[in-house]
């Protein structure tokens, strides 16, 4: 069964994966196309902390074993070291352990958070025995008076862990022991006990606590509500089962003024409760549920404010990410008004998780003390009454999801795993507001993208890192107009836009950057943010892409195309390059449009190449940049570069066998330069020196109608592998077969062919299973009904089982509307289709089965656990008696 089963979903990412939506960066910067700054030292690993100060002008980081002060401008520039080490008994404890040496038993800065303005709070994982310490900011010492870091700071620098400081207090998540079994949400003051969760599977379950931040009532709040803290991570959910552990992202928060209960919940949280976050695409009923890093974009009002998370799939290898926005007040509506979850047992043994209908006490058990409960003479939560805290124990979880802002991603990018997300909010020359979404990679890139009118743009993707690793932290500076990403290496400062990149009015457009804009004067794409007052209002910025409103530059004449003059038989490339990836690159030979049919043409990425040129070749060649700008609804062409190709006649015979001989022996080789090879001059030159003194010429005279583009310029060497044309228009028709498939080509990602194997393994599966219960008669007639589940268009037409089964638990629990639990029509094959994507569908709402935790077996494999064979699949609720403890 479990074959089968795996085998339906992998039908269904594959089926999302290749069908789903996602967007693709428009510019591909390479690191050595950018002059980034960096800081690392030798010796000195695992730059994973940063903590920006504003007003010190620093960038504080701690690595393994040191803490760094950089500039905040220039983080080359270090300004002050200190080193944290060891102890060599500390060392041993922790090799007696079992920990590795190397590894294990060093000390990770984990916690840089600001006390005041002379001192950090610092903690390390001090070899599996974490310390904190103060760091006194004049001399840049550590006071060397360690304090116990246990609930601060995680034990295991793999662990994953979050931090915020708020008011002199710091709040973690993290793990309490030496083996990371006990997770814990603290609070550690000064002048406190600590205050923690309880130790639970109800309140965590194996949790990875990703992010954590304060949001804060402010004036605004006049019922005298408290600031809370919100946490994020994502756990093991309690309240599916699943075969295999069921991850869940999830939103918790706790009141900044909890003092935790009287007798009930002592010294622990009296206000933490805790809900899913929802990411997930309904129209192909796929859950992201992994989350992995959020952002809490905030603005004057907590209505403005916004919470962005990056999420990818438990079953990881589709290589989809998403970005999920939520609205602070749908969350905070959840937290204060959300329907609570609880334990209810099942056929004696088992139990589940159920939403909970019963009367819930009064002071609404997890809600922060506000000014109506001190009217009511309850002033902090000590004087909370046992039944709430009783009930906030027992009952930790709320059954409503946190939706997304639009019911679905922002954004959806292929073959990346997001890693790190910051957000920033950017007043574009329209006076009006956009958020700009910096996301970082397991790869060490950094994706920028702009949501315009409820579409995501993918302004550009950036080689953050020299080497292909995580981003382990990405920080955001609007001041100094800069990013900081940590890693294991090192650190690296990107500017958060790269316009004089873009050198013509066009591109610049068609990259629909909010901080660039064309300055027709200088004639250069600049940061609206470096632009004076004057300059400003005759920039042209047009976040559709409408390239339209650049100014006119005359066409240029074909008396000034680049003149390339070769010998007969040998072969010419013209380059030509196109940056964008939205683009399309068309050649036209003497006005008409050169087809890969075209003998002997071969269209690179990076320019036209054609072997053994014969007199008929001979003529004009233009090089245009078809790009569709999708909110312009617009395509926009560019001559990008212009060629007259001539043939150098030695005497003025013509050499009538030349291109014939060369014919043949050009028809038969593969493409490329090596069919280049043998023919004309040298066997490089072709190449070599054709581009040469091309790229010199091109750079003056082409020719682009919007104005010369400097971006042409081929590199010195044609042996250069010039950044791969990677995406295209899903419309594209013109593509040359000897161009790599466009989906696998994207800075680093080609596992299009595992995909593809997948796909084989699973159809073949699927065949035999098929043949094999048409002929056993299991399958009536719908053999091709099945057949078209299984391609996806009966997507929406049968009811998944599991509605039936959780209208049914509801009618049970709540007297709901009485509903029919009609038998429907199933087909065998397509069943565990309908319940993975019913338990999709439903963003796993409640109960995502009702067969103790499997998922009814298919006939996929043709295993023994079919039920019974006339009516295999049939989920009969109402046979499964559920107690329901309704009130305490
Ligand atoms: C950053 O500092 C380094 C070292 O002082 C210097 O070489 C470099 O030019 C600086 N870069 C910028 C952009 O200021
Ligand atoms: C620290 O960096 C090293 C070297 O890059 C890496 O192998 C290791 O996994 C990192 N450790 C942690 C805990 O991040
Ligand atoms: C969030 O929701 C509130 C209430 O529905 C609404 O007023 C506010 O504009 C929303 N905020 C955003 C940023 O969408
Ligand atoms: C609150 O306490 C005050 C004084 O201790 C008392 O007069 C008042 O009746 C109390 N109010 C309530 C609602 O218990
Ligand atoms: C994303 O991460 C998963 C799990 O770590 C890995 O299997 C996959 O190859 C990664 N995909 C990409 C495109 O990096
Ligand atoms: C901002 O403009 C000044 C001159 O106007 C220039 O020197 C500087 O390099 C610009 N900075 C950026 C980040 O573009
Ligand atoms: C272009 O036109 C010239 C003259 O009209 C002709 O000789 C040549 O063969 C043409 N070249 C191509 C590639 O069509
Ligand atoms: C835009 O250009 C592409 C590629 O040439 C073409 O397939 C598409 O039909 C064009 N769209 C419009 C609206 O002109």
């Amino acid at each position: 069964m479990g074959f089968g089963v795996l085998g339906v979903f992998l039908g269904l990412l594959l089926e999302v994966s290749t069908h789903g939506p996602h967007t693709v960066p428009r510019t591909s910067w390479k690191h050595q196309d950018l002059d980034l700054m960096e800081f690392s030292e030798p010796g000195i690993y695992n730059y994973s902390t940063l903590l920006l100060s504003e007003e010190r002008d620093a960038l504080y980081v701690g690595a393994r074993e040191a803490i760094f002060q950089l500039s905040k401008k220039n983080v080359t520039v270090r300004n002050n070291k200190v080193q944290w080490t060891v102890a060599e008994n500390s060392m041993m404890m922790c090799t007696l352990k079992g920990k590795s040496k190397e590894r294990d038993c060093l000390n990770y800065i984990r916690v840089l958070q600001v006390v005041d303005d002379e001192r950090l709070y610092v903690c390390g994982t001090h070899a599996f025995q974490p310390q904190c310490d103060y760091l006194n900011l004049g001399d840049f010492s550590l006071d060397g008076r360690p304090e116990d870091g246990r609930g601060k700071c995680s034990f295991d620098p793999s662990q994953s862990f979050t931090t915020v400081m708020v008011d002199g207090e710091l709040y973690s998540g993290t793990a309490y022991n030496f083996l990371g079994s006990e997770p814990i949400i603290s609070r550690y003051s000064p002048s406190q006990s600590l205050l923690r969760t309880e130790y639970s599977t109800s309140w965590l379950n194996e949790p990875s606590f990703v992010f954590a931040d304060v949001i804060r009532e402010g004036e605004n709040g006049a019922d005298g509500d408290d600031d809370k803290i919100y946490y994020f991570f994502t756990e093991v959910s309690v309240e599916y089962e699943f075969f295999g552990k069921l991850l869940i992202p999830r939103v918790a928060r706790v009141c900044k003024g909890d003092l935790g209960g009287q007798r009930t919940l002592q010294k622990k949280w009296t206000s933490f409760l805790k809900a899913k976050l929802v990411c997930s695409m309904p129209e192909l009923n796929f859950v992201f549920n992994v989350v992995h890093d959020v952002f809490i974009l905030k603005g004057a009002h907590s209505k403005d404010t916004i919470i962005y998370g990056v999420f990818t799939s438990q079953w990881g290898n589709v290589g989809l990410s998403a970005v999920c926005a939520y609205n602070m007040t749908a969350v905070e509506e959840v937290f204060s008004r959300g329907k609570y979850m609880q334990k209810a047992t099942v056929e004696q043994s088992h139990t589940k998780w159920v939403r909970y209908n019963g009367i819930t006490p009064s002071p609404r058990p997890g809600a922060c003390i506000n000014n109506m409960l001190r009217q009511q003479n309850i002033t902090s939560s000590l004087h909370l009454p046992d039944k709430t805290l009783q009930f906030v124990k027992d009952h930790p979880l709320l059954e409503d999801p946190v939706l997304p802002i639009g019911n679905g991603p922002r954004l959806i990018t292929k073959d990346v795993n997001y890693t790190q997300i910051v957000v920033e909010r950017v007043r574009a020359l329209d006076r009006k507001i956009y958020d700009v979404i910096f996301t970082g990679t397991d790869k060490g890139v950094l994706h920028k993208s702009v949501v315009f009118e409820g579409e995501v743009h993918i302004v550009e993707e950036i080689q953050l890192l020299k080497n292909s690793e995580p981003i382990k932290n990405l920080l955001l500076s609007s001041e100094s107009r800069s990013l900081y990403a940590g890693s294991d290496s090192g650190v690296v400062q990107s500017p958060t836009a790269f316009c004089s990149k873009y050198s013509s009015c066009s591109d610049c457009i068609l990259a629909r950057d909010p901080h660039c804009a064309w300055d027709p004067r200088s004639k250069a794409c600049v940061n609206i943010f470096n632009a004076t007052q004057q300059q400003l209002r005759k920039l042209i910025q047009n976040l559709n892409g409408d390239a339209d409103s650049c100014p006119s530059v005359a066409a240029p004449s074909q008396k000034d195309y680049q003149r390339v003059t070769v010998k007969p038989g040998s072969s010419a490339e013209l380059p030509c390059l196109v940056h964008s990836n939205l683009a399309q690159v068309m050649w036209k030979s003497n006005g008409s449009l050169l087809t890969e049919a075209s003998r002997f043409h071969f269209i690179a990425e990076n320019g036209l190449l054609i072997y053994s040129v014969a007199p008929e070749d001979q003529g004009y060649y233009e090089c245009w940049s078809v790009e569709w700008a999708p909110a312009a609804g617009k395509n926009f062409s560019r001559l990008m570069a212009g060629y007259a190709l001539a043939l150098d006649l030695p005497p003025r015979t013509p050499p009538p066998q030349a291109g014939g001989v060369a014919t043949t022996s050009g028809s038969e080789e593969t493409p490329g330069r090596h069919a280049a090879e043998g023919n004309g001059k040298t066997d490089e030159a072709p190449l070599t020196s054709g581009l040469g003194p091309l790229s010199f010429t091109t750079t003056a005279l082409l020719t682009s109608p919007p104005q010369t583009d400097s971006s042409l310029t081929p590199p010195p060497s044609s042996t250069v592998k010039l950044p791969p044309k990677q995406h295209l228009p899903p419309t594209s028709n013109v593509r040359h077969p000897d161009s790599r498939d466009p989906a696998a080509e994207y800075l680093q990602h080609n596992n299009t062919t595992a995909l593809l194997f997948l796909f084989l393994l699973f159809f073949l599966l699927f065949l035999a299973a098929l043949v094999y219960n048409c002929y056993m008669q299991y399958l009536p007639a719908p053999c091709l009904r099945l057949r078209a589940a299984l391609l996806g268009t009966h997507k929406s037409t049968h009811q998944p089982e599991y509605r039936a089964c959780e209208a049914g638990l509801m009618e049970t629990s709540g007297g709901t509307d009485k509903i029919n639990l009609t038998e429907q029509p199933t087909q065998n094959g397509s069943q565990a289709t309908q319940n993975l994507r019913a338990l999709r569908d439903t963003g796993y709402e409640t109960e995502p089965e009702c067969g103790n935790g499997r998922v009814p077996s298919h006939s996929f494999g043709g295993d023994s656990d079919s039920p019974s064979q006339e009516k295999p699949f049939d989920v009969d609720c109402e046979s499964q008696p559920i107690q329901f403890a309704d009130a305490d």
